[in-house]
């Protein structure tokens, strides 16, 4: 459990979950960190918490360094629990002067923890206090991913706080980009952007052009998530770039839910199809796949397929779980094509179909669909089928 000092006299002080799998619905199978940083200058600073649980760890980095109780201000740049969670102990503990925070992140705070005694000082974009040499600047982020939710930026260092942007669930002893295999980097980078921002893709462009028109010299990028960016600051903004532009690439999911094989044999036979015109193609198959793993290639994905069987009258419940998830994430524009098989009634293309239509997908119509199991001449179909979708994902380049 080692601090690291990030730039002279700024220390990370987070923890390392390296036990946690599920992150309200996320696959966080590398575990996760939770960042803080502490600042020490005149006015001694702490950046964000950590998650409850783990405010020992933070205690005991935090007093390898100075006394906690010589903390003079603690800014929050997002309440959510996993930053603030240890936040109420550190208050008692630090009492320090200022809490500072942006005026949605006092109304978060007071919702959380209902304590109106706490010396809290609201900051809006364009704010700045000095700490001594050092000065730190807040820029609120609104809806990335809360309403609370802000950078904190010091000039004097070149570095930027992001708070969860930019971030990974990825526990490691490694703190520093260019520690790690970038490659793997920005792929944990990419799982995050696609399962917690994408539906803001909107507001990260916005943001992006307002750091930009700011005109902030960044050489360093710390968020509260994985490592500290500082070799590859580029990289991870012109990834952003790319995300919150819904840039997608030569490339093709057939995502499927299967009941008695047939709708996954029509998924195989379209795959081909889609390959044979050159289009590279994933198959994810939901009873082996974590919807968040599904997700991380939906981003960068031209064409989403998806399959599934008529249960019930409906889809199947693999099925329904991930187009709800991938719904409320709001991916951008695609294409979009159905098919599965069924037994007597056969709603499931139909239904998959409006969901991708309630999404703005271009639909490739109509989708194709089966009874029970399909014969040669119906794989074939499937193989056409998959064709059409592959000519349209190579327009698309
Ligand atoms: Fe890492 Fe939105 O909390």
């Amino acid at each position: 459990m080692r601090t690291v000092e990030i730039k002279k006299n700024i220390y990370w002080v987070g923890a390392t979950d390296w036990d946690v799998r599920d992150f309200h619905g996320y696959s966080t199978y590398k575990g996760t960190t939770y960042n803080a940083y502490l600042i020490l200058d005149k006015k001694i600073t702490l950046i964000d918490t950590v998650k409850k649980e783990f405010k020992s760890d933070l205690i005991h980095k935090i007093r390898s360094i100075i006394d906690p109780e010589k903390i003079d201000y603690i800014v929050v740049n997002h309440v959510e629990m996993d930053h603030s969670g240890a936040l109420p102990d550190m208050m008692d503990l630090i009492k320090p002067e200022k809490l500072i925070c942006s005026d949605m992140g006092k109304k978060a705070l007071l919702a959380h923890f209902h304590k109106d005694d706490w010396p809290y000082e609201i900051v809006r974009s364009g704010d700045a206090i000095t700490i001594g040499d050092n000065s730190i600047q807040f820029i609120e982020t609104r809806m990335l991913h809360w309403p609370d939710s802000m950078f904190s930026y010091i000039p004097e260092k070149k570095l930027l706080f992001s708070n969860d942007a930019f971030g990974e669930h990825w526990a490691t002893t490694e703190r520093f980009d260019d520690e790690v295999p970038l490659g793997e980097l920005l792929r944990h980078a990419a799982k995050y952007y696609a399962n917690i921002l994408m539906l803001y893709s909107r507001l990260v462009g916005k943001q992006l052009n307002n750091i930009s028109e700011l005109g902030l010299d960044i050489d360093m990028v710390a968020p509260d998530h994985g490592l500290v960016w500082r070799s590859h600051v580029k990289d991870i903004l012109d990834a952003y770039s790319d995300w919150s532009n819904n840039r997608t690439v030569n490339k093709a999911l057939v995502i499927y839910d299967t009941m008695w094989h047939s709708t996954e044999m029509m998924a195989k036979a379209i795959s081909d199809g889609i390959e044979k015109e050159g289009v590279n193609v994933r198959l994810f198959n939901l009873d082996v796949n974590h919807r968040s793993d599904v997700m991380t290639e939906v981003l960068d994905a031209r064409a989403i397929v998806l399959g599934s069987p008529t249960l019930n009258n409906g889809i199947l419940p693999g099925m329904a779980g991930f187009l709800n998830y991938m719904k409320g994430l709001k991916p951008g524009s695609k294409i979009g094509a159905a098919f599965g098989s069924y037994g007597w009634s056969g709603e499931s293309v139909k239904i998959m179909t409006q969901y991708m239509k309630d999404m703005k997908f271009d639909i490739i119509e109509p989708g194709l669909r089966f009874q029970y199991v399909p014969d040669h001449s119906q794989f074939k179909e499937c193989v056409d089928f998959g064709r059409r979708i592959g000519k349209a994902v190579k327009e698309g380049d």
